[in-house]
């Protein structure tokens, strides 16, 4: 679908707006990070769970995507219905409400690539003419919102860049880590460490000492910050939900955990390591996900 400013007449909105206020910052991260971050509309309701609660989303193409959003707001109830729609050539792309509170709004982001991981971002907010002497004061809310969802895109930009660089550093080779006596391991957990260059998190589950990727199979989001609920773990970024025990997803994605390194216990020392799980004899499936019980 073009954009241009013809879409108001596409859409039937005929009232004129006024540009309330314009926000500009620099985000340290790739063009190609940018445009994957627009059009991924799933992340509203989890990295930006402070400002929306719930998405229902509606439909998606090329032209962009387009989904009813819960406002994290005191006003009960407050669902507005957005589009995203994108001009990739001309480098912007424009968020229009279609429906419920500020429908006209247009908040057009206008995009300059700087340098390979530098991008330069304008967003500019159209708001109804009808709005009046409010549309400073509403500009305004609007830019300190921007600021801060563009705080928390771009802390989930530069943290998929350096997990996608990082990819390529990954050791393959069987290695094991000594993680000391398990008495003492437990004291620490729960813990993330470095295995083979990939992190893992190792969590006390009813007992179990349970190794699991701490990093999504999704879009490489943290999942060593995130609380074990009843054996799950919830990604940040888009609320994928995987079983810590088996890697498997819990919510319907055809997605796992990535192989977790198998614990081993000596038993003269008592001590606990990690040991990779190719190098178990006869490792298969079920070296997935590690767990085991130590006293
Ligand atoms: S990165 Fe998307 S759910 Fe984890
Ligand atoms: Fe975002």
């Amino acid at each position: 679908m073009p954009v241009g400013l013809d879409l108001r007449i596409i859409a039937g909105v005929t009232e004129a707006l006024v540009q309330a206020a314009v926000y500009r910052r620099t985000v340290q991260v790739s063009l190609e990070r940018v445009w994957e971050n627009a059009r991924d509309w799933e992340h509203l309701p989890w990295l930006h769970a402070s400002s929306f609660s719930a998405i229902d989303f509606q439909e998606e193409g090329d032209w962009g995507w387009r989904a009813r959003v819960t406002l994290q707001s005191e006003d009960a109830g407050n669902v507005i219905g957005i589009e995203l729609l994108t001009d990739e050539p001309a480098l912007r792309y424009v968020t229009r409400t279609v429906e419920g509170a500020g429908r006209g709004t247009e908040i057009w982001t206008v995009l300059e690539p700087k340098d390979d991981d530098i991008t330069d971002i304008e967003v500019q907010f159209h708001l109804p003419a009808s709005v009046g002497s409010q549309a400073p004061l509403l500009g305004q809310a609007y830019v300190v919102l921007y600021a801060q969802l563009w705080d928390e895109d771009e802390a989930m930009m530069l943290s998929r860049t350096a997990e996608l660089a990082s990819r390529g550093d990954r050791s393959h080779d069987p290695v094991s880590l000594d993680l000391g006596p398990s008495d003492e391991l437990r004291k620490t957990l729960p813990r993330t460490v470095d295995f083979g260059g990939h992190r893992f998190r190792i969590v006390d589950l009813e007992g179990d000492l349970v190794v699991h990727s701490a990093s999504c199979p999704h879009w490489l989001g943290p999942l060593d910050g995130c609380e074990v609920e009843n054996g799950f773990i919830i990604c940040p970024w888009h609320g994928y939900r995987f079983d810590a025990r088996t890697g498997e997803s819990a919510n319907g994605h055809k997605l796992r955990l990535a192989a977790a390194p198998r614990l081993a216990v000596d038993p003269e020392t008592g001590r606990v390591r990690l040991e990779s799980a190719s190098s178990k004899p006869g490792g298969g499936p079920e070296a997935f996900h590690a767990q085991a019980r130590f006293p």
